[in-house]
């Protein structure tokens, strides 16, 4: 998908995405940032924050940059800072692909429901771990294509429908974790049958510590 047009389905969404996906979304999210254990004092990273059903979670002592694509989902983001008072909270528009902050500026980073909507997940994750400091940690929240053949072969089908409204829906969770350069802590489902999988990890930047070999980061 190019960035254009995600620009345009996004700012199709920007009015109506938080009455269709809130409650699909909002649990894990939830879960994801409680779970983050965020101290005062810390930078926080909210990559393609959308229009923020996030920010609320952020303890207020953090400082959290949201950054996205999309000028329509971020002034939805905009309207809730405002409306909540979250002065702990700064939202730019950016590029995942290509994020303007100096190495090692984050502590933690988090990345809800974008990694199989960006053009290049690889190069997003590639950033991510050059902004987040050494030993920093990452939370990813995203659907990947499931472990069952049936429903996997349903996914891929139904792919090109899905890219033309906003994701892929056959993105391979192991090709994902491989090649993103993290070392993964854990991750889970909040239900057994879940469409959307939690992944807690960790971003070793010593090349003895890392998890991939040279050259592939
Ligand atoms: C499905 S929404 C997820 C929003 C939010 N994180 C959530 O979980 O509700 C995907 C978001 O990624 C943003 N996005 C897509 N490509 C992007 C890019 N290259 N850089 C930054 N944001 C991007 C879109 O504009 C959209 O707001």
């Amino acid at each position: 998908m190019e960035l254009e047009a995600l620009k345009k389905i996004y700012a199709g969404y920007s009015g109506i995405y938080d009455a269709l996906f809130k409650r699909f979304f909002y649990p894990r999210i939830r879960h994801a940032i409680s779970t983050m254990n965020i101290d005062t004092g810390e930078k926080v990273l909210d990559v393609g924050v959308g229009t923020g059903l996030s920010l609320s979670l952020y303890p207020s002592g953090c400082d959290v940059v949201g950054i996205d694509l999309s000028s329509a989902m971020l002034r939805k983001a905009k309207e809730k800072v405002k409306k909540e008072g979250l002065s702990h909270i700064e939202l730019l528009e950016m590029d995942a692909m290509s994020l303007k902050f100096a190495d090692n500026s984050f502590d933690k980073v988090f990345i809800s429901h974008v990694v199989s909507v960006v053009p290049d997940p690889h190069r997003v994750m590639s950033e991510v771990r050059r902004v987040c400091k050494d030993r920093g940690k990452v939370v990813i929240v995203n659907h990947f294509k499931s472990r069952n053949k049936i429903v996997a072969r349903f996914e891929k089908i139904i792919d090109p429908i899905s890219r033309k409204i906003g994701w892929r829906s056959d993105f391979c969770v192991d090709e994902f974790i491989s090649l993103s350069g993290l070392k993964i802590d854990k991750i889970l489902k909040l239900k057994k049958v879940d469409f959307w999988q939690l992944i807690f990890a960790t971003n070793f930047k010593d090349e003895q510590d890392s998890p991939i070999p040279k050259g592939r980061a």
